[in-house]
């Protein structure tokens, strides 16, 4: 199974394998990472679930692609005031779903979910 590798604000990493087809919010809550809620299941109403991919991986997972997740992004966006450059690639990892071509893959986590 490919892996993703989750890095929490204050730098602890966690390592999880994520069956294909899967998204990398539910792989963060089965594998008991810490930092990501995913409180509305993944139904794109809760944005607390949003990590910021690494950049090397930016090209691969691509952008939002949906009004929806953008919106949602930008409602979140006054919580991430301190995540720097890293702010610029935030995605709502309940919309990336894993391919055996995101092997590998690197997010990072923001310093809060919730306001
Ligand atoms: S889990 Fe709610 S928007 Fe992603």
């Amino acid at each position: 199974m490919p892996k993703v590798t989750y890095i929490e604000h204050g730098g602890a990493s966690h390592e999880a394998e994520i069956a294909v087809g899967e998204n990398v919010m539910r792989g963060a809550l089965y594998n008991n990472v810490p930092g990501i809620a995913g409180e509305c299941g993944g139904a794109l109403s809760c944005a607390t679930c949003r990590c910021f991919v690494d950049d090397a991986w930016v090209a691969r997972v691509g952008g939002p692609a949906t009004h929806e997740e953008r919106e949602l992004l930008e409602a979140a966006a006054s919580l991430d005031t301190d995540e720097g450059p890293a702010r610029r690639n935030v995605r709502l990892s309940c919309q990336i779903s894993m391919t055996d071509d995101l092997d590998g893959l690197v997010v990072r986590l923001p310093a809060k979910q919730y306001a």
